[in-house]
C-alpha cells in the first residue's frame, strides 16, 4: 500500500475506532476531534452487540462498492416512488439539506476505503450508499398537505444482521438505499419474513412521540418464533426504532399533519435451495412519512364489501403472524373491490363462511347501544395494537367490550361499524355489501363512537390529550454516527 493510501485507511480506521471508543492513539483522539464519519452504533449490549471495526470497514467497503452503481440504483429508486411522491416535492429545508450533505459526506468516505478491502461474502445484505442520491430525490420540503399513503424514501435507515444461531451484529444508523440479495435468499424464495408498522408523530411542543413500540417488538419477537427466524431482542427493537426516528426527525410531519410511518422487517437474507430456515438474517427499520390511508382523508367513511370465496387465513395458519406472504394473496380480492367502488373487503371466517375475521390491513369493530364487538383473536386475524387500544380506551369510556365471534348477520344490523390499524388509525364504515345487500351506518356519515374512538387515540398520540397509560415513548436525540 502506498503512502498516501496507507494514512487515508488509517485515517478512516481511526476514525471508527474513536467512535467506538477504543482508540487511545493520537490518531484515534484526532480523529474524535473530527467527528465520526460512519454510521456505527457502537455501545455494547447486552444480548446483541455493535459490529467490530473490523465489521464497520467492511460496512463502508459494501457501501462504497453499491456507490459505484449509484446511477443505476437511482433509476431504481426513482421509478419505484409513485409520481405523485415526486410532483410534492418542493424545496428543501436547511435541516435536510444538512442530512443529505452528511450523507453523502458518508458516502465519499466510504468510497475512500473500497478500493483497499478485498470483496464481501456473497450472502450478505449491502446497504446501498447511494441512498444520498435517493434522498436526494425525496427530500425536497414535502408538501405536507398534498401527502396521502404513498412511499417517501426518508435519509437514513437502522440496520442489523445475525447468523442463525449467531447473536445480533448492529451496524445501526446507516443511509436508505437498496439491498443486495442473493437470489437464493429465503425470503426471496420462501416467503420468510416478518413486518410491522408503526408511526412516530410529532406534538406541539416539537417533542417526537412513537406510539406503543413496545408492542410492536413484542408481535415482531411471536412472529419470527412463527416464521423460524431469530427474533429480535426487544431492546434491539426499541432502539433501532427510536434512532431511524431520531435520523429522520425532518420527515415527521408537523403537528396534526400526519405521522412518520415505521416499517421494521425482518427477513431471511440467507441463500438456501432446500426448505430450511435461512442461514443469516437481516434486520432492517426504514420509514416513510405519511398521511391518510384511505382516500378522501382521515375519517371518511369506507364502503366494504364482504368477500365469500377467497379466505385471508384459516385455523392453524399464520393468520395472527405479520408475515410478509399473508398480504399479496389478498391483492387480488381488494383489487377487483376497488374496481367495483369498494374502499376494501372484509373477510369471513374460512370454516363456517359466517363470521367477521378482519379488513385486508385492518381490524373490525361493530356497535350496537352501548357495546363494541370485535372479532377475538383465536389464531387467524392479527392482534392489532390499535385494537388493543381501543379496545381499552372503549371500556373506560363505559362501552362494554365484547371479543368473541361477531356474525355478518350481527353486522348488518349494528348502529356503526369501524375498522382500527396503525395505518388507517380508525376509519369509520360507510357501508357493507354482502350478498348483493348494502347496508349504510349512520347515514354514510362518521358515527360518533368512531369520531370519540379517533378523537381519543390521535390526541393521545399526538401528545394533546394526557398519556395516563404510558403509551408514548418520547425520542431521545441520538448523534446521528449511532
Ligand atoms: C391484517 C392486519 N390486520 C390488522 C392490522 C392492524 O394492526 P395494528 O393496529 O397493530 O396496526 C394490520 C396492520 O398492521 C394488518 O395488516
Amino acid at each position: 500500500m502506498c503512502r498516501a493510501r496507507r494514512r487515508r485507511f488509517d485515517s478512516t480506521r481511526a476514525s471508527i475506532v474513536a467512535r467506538a471508543g477504543v482508540d487511545s492513539t493520537p490518531a484515534g483522539r484526532r480523529a474524535r476531534a473530527r467527528g465520526c464519519t460512519l454510521r456505527v452504533a457502537i455501545e455494547p449490549r447486552p444480548r446483541w452487540r455493535a459490529r467490530s471495526a473490523a465489521r464497520a470497514s467492511r460496512v463502508a467497503r459494501s457501501s462504497a462498492r453499491d456507490a459505484a452503481r449509484a446511477p443505476q440504483s437511482r433509476a431504481t429508486t426513482a421509478t419505484t416512488m409513485p409520481a405523485t411522491t415526486h410532483a410534492t416535492m418542493r424545496a428543501t429545508s436547511a435541516r435536510a439539506t444538512r442530512a443529505r450533505t452528511t450523507a453523502t459526506a458518508t458516502t465519499a468516505r466510504a468510497r475512500a476505503t473500497t478500493t483497499r478491502v478485498a470483496g464481501r461474502r456473497p450472502t450478505r445484505c449491502a446497504v446501498s450508499a447511494s441512498s444520498d442520491a435517493a434522498h436526494a430525490e425525496a427530500s425536497g420540503a414535502i408538501d405536507w398537505h398534498a401527502m396521502g399513503f404513498g412511499l417517501t424514501t426518508t435519509a437514513y435507515m437502522f440496520k442489523a444482521t445475525c447468523e442463525l444461531g449467531g447473536e445480533w451484529v448492529v451496524e445501526g444508523v446507516v443511509p436508505y438505499g437498496d439491498l443486495s440479495l442473493s437470489p437464493a435468499s429465503a425470503v426471496l424464495n420462501y416467503g420468510q419474513g416478518v413486518f410491522e408498522g408503526m408511526k412516530a408523530f410529532r406534538t406541539s411542543e416539537g417533542e417526537l412521540l412513537v406510539f406503543r413500540p413496545d408492542e410492536n417488538a413484542k408481535r415482531c419477537e411471536e412472529g419470527a418464533g412463527r416464521m423460524s427466524m431469530p427474533a429480535v431482542p426487544r431492546d434491539l427493537f426499541r432502539d433501532a426504532v427510536l434512532r431511524t426516528v431520531s435520523a429522520n426527525a425532518e420527515y415527521v410531519p408537523p403537528v396534526g399533519m400526519g405521522s412518520l410511518y415505521l416499517r421494521p422487517l425482518l427477513i431471511g437474507t440467507g441463500a438456501i435451495l432446500g426448505l430450511g430456515p435461512a442461514p443469516s438474517y437481516t434486520f432492517l427499520v426504514y420509514c416513510s412519512p405519511v398521511a391518510s390511508y384511505f382516500k378522501g382523508g382521515q375519517l371518511t367513511p369506507i364502503d366494504l364489501t364482504v368477500e365469500e370465496t377467497y379466505h385471508r387465513a384459516a385455523p392453524g395458519g399464520s393468520g395472527s403472524t405479520k408475515c410478509i406472504g399473508n398480504y399479496s394473496p389478498v391483492l387480488k380480492v381488494q383489487l377487483e373491490a376497488k374496481k367495483r367502488g369498494f374502499s376494501d373487503v372484509m373477510y369471513l371466517d374460512a370454516k363456517e363462511n359466517k363470521y367477521i375475521e378482519e379488513v385486508s390491513s385492518c381490524n373490525f369493530f361493530c356497535v350496537k347501544g352501548k357495546t363494541i364487538s370485535t372479532p377475538s383473536l383465536q389464531g387467524t386475524i392479527l392482534p392489532g395494537i390499535t385494537r388493543k387500544s381501543i379496545c381499552e380506551l372503549a371500556a373506560a369510556r363505559g362501552f362494554t367490550v365484547e371479543e368473541r365471534n361477531v356474525s355478518i348477520d350481527e353486522v348488518m344490523n349494528a348502529d356503526e361499524c369501524f375498522c382500527t390499524g396503525t395505518a388507517v388509525v380508525v376509519a369509520p364504515v360507510g357501508s357493507v355489501t354482502y350478498k348483493g345487500k348494502t347496508v349504510k351506518f349512520c347515514d354514510g356519515k362518521v358515527g360518533p363512537t368512531s369520531q370519540a374512538m379517533y378523537d381519543e387515540l390521535t390526541g393521545i398520540q399526538q401528545g394533546k390529550l394526557p398519556d395516563e397509560r404510558g403509551w408514548n415513548v418520547k425520542v431521545p436525540k441520538f448523534p446521528i454516527s449511532g
